[in-house]
């Protein structure tokens, strides 16, 4: 789930338009919405998610925002270019564990060996931007040399903040650490955030 740190990073950068890849129950969404009305800027929501179930979940919460049942690589290829900038990109839709075995089987079929947020990576990278990425549940040692031919270096939220919240603002279990990196915007508004450099 999104760190309360992101309604600041949307803040700042005036985000046009916020984009969830993996919504599950859409509790980001849910979260994402409610902080609407202190963010003018934001316009259009998205959320994508290859479970018709997390669709329907996520459906029966949100108000404001476009949903999308399909793999979120082919997604992306189509609705990038379409995205009001700066756009806020979420990518979450790479955690296993989460799915039963024939959605997992399916979502594997796309992306073998949990690499789905490279292939995402990718497609966001040649897009023009400007554009902020969060990517959730960052482990450095692996993702970033994994993904060092597209970025260098990423912002980082301390691990332990009790920053993961429900719409009502209650901690709903141990923050795990999100990556931020922005393209064609200034990125010292996330180290005056006090995120943490990671090469
Ligand atoms: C970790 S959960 C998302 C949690 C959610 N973002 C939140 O903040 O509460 C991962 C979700 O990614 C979805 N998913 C897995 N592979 C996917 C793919 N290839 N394309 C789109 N969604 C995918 C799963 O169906 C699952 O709902």
């Amino acid at each position: 789930m999104i760190h309360l740190v992101a309604k600041e990073v949307l803040r700042q950068y005036q985000c046009k338009s916020f984009i969830e890849t993996g919504t599950f129950e859409g509790d980001t969404l849910a979260l994402v919405e409610s902080w609407m009305p202190e963010l003018p800027h934001l316009k259009s929501l998205y959320g994508v998610d290859l479970w018709d179930k997390a669709i329907e979940m996520t459906q029966k919460r949100v108000k404001h925002t476009q949903l999308f049942e399909d793999n979120s690589v082919n997604w992306l290829k189509t609705f990038v270019p379409q995205m009001e900038s700066p756009a806020f990109y979420f990518l979450d839709a790479h955690t296993f564990g989460w799915l039963p075995a024939e959605q997992q089987e399916i979502s594997n079929s796309y992306s073998p060996n949990n690499q789905l947020y490279i292939q995402e990576l990718e497609i966001l990278m040649k897009s023009s931007g400007p554009f902020v990425i969060c990517i959730d549940d960052w482990n450095a040692e692996y993702n970033l040399s994994q993904s060092k031919h597209l970025i260098d270096h990423v912002w980082v939220t301390t691990s332990n903040s009790p920053t993961v919240c429900d719409i009502n603002g209650n901690v709903r279990g141990i923050g795990r650490p999100s990556c931020y990196f922005v393209k064609g915007l200034d990125e010292t508004i996330l180290r005056d955030l006090e995120l943490q450099r990671e090469e």
